[in-house]
């Protein structure tokens, strides 16, 4: 992976300011970013060894999880491989989606795993008890067919002693969307086939140098403060579209407190040309873009030498129409000097996708400390969540339950 920070718009010795006076460089530790003290080898071959025992009667996995229990892993399954189909995800209490994904699966075949630090999330545990009772139906063995992650001590790992069910905790300092290093990410990856011994690697490269994801976020920070409150992730790759999800909820849900924030907006090159690039050139300057290029590809199709029209595109392989494009964004957004910072990456292997998610991880830390907001912790979100429970509780008559479609107050 490398990291261009030509286009940044920033001069060298400001950014050196902000890195030298904030002192960002002394926050890369384990206390401060706990996420970076990544699992020891023996933990490693504990969950290896829990995804080898369930593999040998299940070909899928589904991992049901919201936000950070399960975008992580969605992420890597979709760049590294291609939505390969033994990992199916519930994260979403959307009945059609949850009928589709049970009704799809051969269950003699299948296991789940359930993951979820709190033990309470609401749409984690809607599909939990769905399925239990489906398992239950089936007469198959709950205790072979479910894995729990979690806080140690919460509701599910009770569950798993109930019905003698691995458990694997994750550690309490780490938060949801800052867990894809912790068992939450490594063993769906596992399952999946994925090679997460190079997906920690990767992760730790940057542990190890993360000089260039703080100077991310002291380029984020410069421009912020000059008004520009939205920043853009647009990898050059269909299959980084859940990357750009998982980008969205870090970016968006660490630093969006106390009336701050910089909204994460997500596009993907080249399907968004055709739908915001007009509004990225010519809109208004209250953006920071990151690109994301892909320099290789498992298959690269070649076009014919004589092709029917459009001559220019003769002999061309599908990645230079893919590179010119690129190039092309890359440069109608320098002609009007906006603020970009590009990710080239070697290919979207298990070690490109650790590195940038430990990458973004690190500098969104970076960028709280430099905006004043405290990145961990989610708590407006509590107040939709404490309102659902109530209506689910108490029906929709009493008490917070009273709220109602209508009724807002917003139209006088
Ligand atoms: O980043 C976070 O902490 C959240 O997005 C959580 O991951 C999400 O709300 C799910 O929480 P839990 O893991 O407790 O089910």
């Amino acid at each position: 992976m490398e990291v261009i920070f030509s286009d940044v718009q920033v001069k060298k010795e400001e950014l050196e300011e902000v890195l030298e006076k904030s002192g960002l460089r002394e926050i890369v530790n384990e206390r401060e970013m706990p996420f970076t003290k990544l699992m020891e080898d023996g933990e490693i071959k504990e969950i290896l060894d829990g995804v080898k025992r369930i593999k040998e009667k299940s070909s899928t996995l589904v991992v049901v999880g919201m936000g950070g229990s399960s975008r992580g892993a969605k992420a890597v399954n979709e760049a590294v491989g291609k939505n390969n189909g033994n990992l199916k995800f519930i994260d979403n209490v959307d009945p059609n989606l949850i009928n589709k994904v049970l009704n799809e699966l051969n269950w003699e075949e299948s296991s789940f795993v359930f993951i979820s630090k709190s033990g309470r999330t609401l749409e984690t545990v809607t599909a939990l008890n769905l399925i239990l009772k489906e398992l239950k139906e089936r007469k198959l063995p709950l205790g072979k067919k479910c894995t729990f992650i979690g806080d140690a001590g919460n509701l599910f790992e009770d569950l798993s002693k109930k019905f003698g069910a691995p458990f694997f905790k994750v550690p309490k300092e780490v938060g949801g969307r800052f867990s894809v290093f912790t068992p939450v990410g490594i063993f769906p990856l596992a399952f999946g086939g994925y090679r997460v011994d190079e997906f920690l690697e990767g992760a730790e490269e940057v542990v190890r140098e993360p000089e260039e994801a703080l100077k991310l976020a002291a380029a984020k920070f410069i421009h912020y403060k000059d008004g520009r409150k939205i920043s853009v992730a647009m990898p050059y790759s269909s299959f980084m579209t859940e990357f750009t999800e998982w980008y969205v909820q870090l970016w968006g849900e660490s630093l969006g407190k106390n009336g701050k924030g910089q909204t994460p907006l997500k596009a993907v090159g080249t399907s968004s040309q055709h739908a915001i690039l007009q509004l990225f050139v010519d809109g208004p300057d209250d953006k920071f873009y990151q690109l994301f290029f892909v320099e290789s590809y498992e298959v690269d199709p070649k076009l014919p030498e004589e092709v029917e029209i459009l001559p220019y595109l003769s002999g061309k392989r599908i990645s230079e129409v893919m590179e010119a494009e690129f190039l092309g964004t890359l440069h109608a957004l320098r002609s009007r000097k906006r603020p970009i910072v590009t990710f080239k990456l070697e290919n979207l292997s298990e070690r490109e996708l650790g590195r940038l998610m430990m990458f973004y991880m690190i500098s969104v830390v970076a960028m709280g400390k430099l905006m004043g907001v405290n990145p961990y912790g989610q708590p407006a979100v509590e107040i939709g969540k404490r309102v659902a429970r109530e209506i689910l509780l108490k029906g929709r008559e009493d008490g917070a339950g009273k709220v109602q479609l209508e009724g807002g107050g917003g139209v006088k």
